[in-house]
């Protein structure tokens, strides 16, 4: 199950701020709200991996996978005759998803940390790449994406679900709001660099593919209702949501009474959207599809 090569990874990789971020910062975060966090994207991926038409039998690449979440359900998909291999830069997300693949110990399924910009892949591999929400952070990225495109067969496809822009994204924007209206705003992130909005631009992620050597790409919108900490209290998406994404970074350099005042405001603001079952609200992305030259 585990090939895993942690700790080998050069430091001084051309990702090494996000590499640092996700190890020693949000990684340790992402482990203790894995539950809530699949609850809130799960359905997001899944639609991209119905789009997707991964079948039984292939080799599948999970760019980015984090805890494990969409790895596992690709290797479901794939079943016994197939394989699939999830690579992240986070040791502490690689350990958790290595931990949910063990008890599920006939999917055939492995982790490893890798860097997808920079890590030697084995050509003309895969079936399908895949990505949920982990193609976003490359310093690099027509570099990573070409990366990616040598270990697709020539008749293999790259898929991902990635974020539109902020303020179509009320599940992120409202709660960013609460925040702002007791800290004052961070520096503003230029268009197009690594995080979460990189390739929220109507014709980003079509520019770096085709620069990256890709064809038939296909962009298409996704408009999904999610809960924001998956099913839940309202009490829970309000901790969620200053412990992690766009409102954990305005709230960075706040103190423990602060955090605690917008906690308490959030909860407020979150009430009505909970349908009882969870918060829920309107999130927006896209669907990217790909093939090889
Ligand atoms: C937003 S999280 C998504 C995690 C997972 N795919 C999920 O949906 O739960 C982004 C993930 O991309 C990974 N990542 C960022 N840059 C990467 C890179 N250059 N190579 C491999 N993984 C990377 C992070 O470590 C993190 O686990």
């Amino acid at each position: 199950m585990n090939s895993g090569t942690d700790g080998d990874m050069d430091s001084d990789t051309a990702n090494s701020e996000m590499s640092e971020y996700w190890n020693d910062r949000a990684g340790p975060n992402w482990v203790n709200f894995q539950q809530q966090l699949d609850g809130q994207i799960r359905i997001l991926g899944e639609k991209a991996m119905d789009q997707a038409a991964i079948n039984a039998g292939q080799q599948v690449l999970d760019i980015g996978c984090g805890c494990g979440d969409s790895a596992l359900e690709l290797a479901r998909r794939v079943g016994a005759g197939g394989a699939v291999r999830g690579v992240d830069l986070s040791a502490p997300m690689l350990d958790h998803a290595r931990q949910r693949a063990g008890l599920e110990p006939a999917l055939n399924l492995e982790f490893e940390q890798v860097d997808a910009q920079t890590g030697d892949f084995p050509p003309a591999a895969y079936d399908h790449i895949f990505s949920r929400f982990g193609v976003m952070f490359f310093d690099q990225p027509v570099a990573a994406f070409g990366n990616m495109r040598g270990a697709l067969k020539a008749t293999g496809r790259l898929s991902f679900v990635c974020w539109r822009a902020l303020d179509e994204n009320p599940w992120m924007s409202i709660g960013i709001a609460v925040a702002l209206q007791f800290v004052a705003p961070p520096d503003p992130i230029p268009p197009g660099a690594p995080g979460p909005f990189a390739l929220a631009a109507p014709n980003r992620a079509r520019e770096i593919l085709e620069q990256a050597g890709y064809s038939d790409i296909s962009v298409a919108p996704l408009d999904q209702e999610i809960y924001l900490s998956g099913p839940g209290t309202v009490a829970e998406a309000a901790a969620l949501t200053c412990h992690l994404g766009p409102v954990a970074r305005v709230l960075a350099d706040a103190d423990a009474d602060t955090k605690r005042a917008v906690e308490e405001a959030l909860i407020t603001t979150f009430t009505p959207y909970h349908d009882g079952t969870g918060v829920r609200m309107a999130s927006a992305c896209w669907i990217v599809s790909a093939g090889t030259k």
